[in-house]
């Protein structure tokens, strides 16, 4: 997938893994047979996607107008009033690139625009007229807000108990149910209220519920016409109970 959403605009953040636990293979794994170690883990991939600026992403962007400015990259630093920080992070090219801060980034376009070349003034614009300001440019931030004490090692055991949703004799419905509180974690982390969280691979639509019940509106797709109905289901569930805690 890495090659295909890189080509499509989505840039690599990071690595999330959800260890289950050994007590997600208790029984189930024949150790004379398995000609591996048991996998008690799931990946929750993090990518965003970038905004660009005349169809180029931001990291390039910047590159671009310093260079254009005819300034010495190392330039960069005096700019920001770094050691070397600013060219080390800012001018990167791969998945290591920093997003400069607000304030680093008026300091940048703020040199830039003082001593680089006057022919090609402006530099950093958007509209080719004013230079952005540290706060435009924040905007063009991917949200992430992380929570402390979290990190990317998630232990929680899988899907039991109340959570599950079962068939009349007790069976599973989907085996990749997830858990409603990891994908409340990642959607708080990553969204603000009132944001759309879109879930393609829908199942029984956890991560829509768990968008609901952080005030995100949910949209989200589900081929499968048992499952579709199952997670429908979970949606009028909760409804009759917040109208029941409602009433009480
Ligand atoms: C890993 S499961 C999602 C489980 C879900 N996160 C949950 O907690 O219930 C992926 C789902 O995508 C569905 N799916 C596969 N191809 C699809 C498609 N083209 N459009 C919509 N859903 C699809 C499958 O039927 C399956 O239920």
């Amino acid at each position: 997938m890495h090659p295909v959403l890189e080509r499509h605009g989505w840039r690599y953040v990071n690595c999330n893994v959800w260890n289950r636990g050994v007590g997600h293979i208790a029984g189930n794994v024949n150790t004379q047979r398995i000609r591996r170690f048991p996998v008690v883990t799931e990946v929750c991939v993090q990518y965003v996607f970038e905004a660009r600026i005349r169809g180029v992403p931001l990291k390039q962007w910047l590159l671009s107008e310093w260079r254009r400015s005819g300034l010495p990259l190392r330039q960069a630093n005096e700019a920001c009033g770094v050691r070397d920080a600013a060219v080390r992070k800012y001018s990167d090219q791969t998945h290591l690139w920093y997003f400069p801060p607000a304030e680093a980034m008026d300091r940048l376009v703020r040199y830039a625009n003082q001593h680089g070349d006057p022919r090609g003034r402006p530099y950093f614009s958007l509209d080719e007229r004013h230079p952005i300001t540290g706060a435009g440019w924040r905007r063009m931030r991917s949200k992430f807000n992380c929570p402390h004490g979290v990190t990317n090692v998630w232990e929680r055991s899988a899907v039991r108990g109340e959570e599950r949703i079962k068939l009349e004799g007790g069976r599973a419905v989907h085996l990749n149910q997830k858990p409603l509180d990891l994908m409340e974690r990642i959607i708080a982390a990553s969204s603000e209220i009132d944001d759309v969280v879109w879930e393609p691979f829908g199942g029984l639509f956890s991560a829509s519920l768990a968008a609901q019940r952080r005030g995100r509106r949910a949209c989200a797709a589900e081929i499968d016409p048992t499952y579709f109905q199952f997670g429908v289901r979970r949606f009028e569930r909760e409804d009759q109970q917040l109208r029941l805690l409602a009433s009480n």
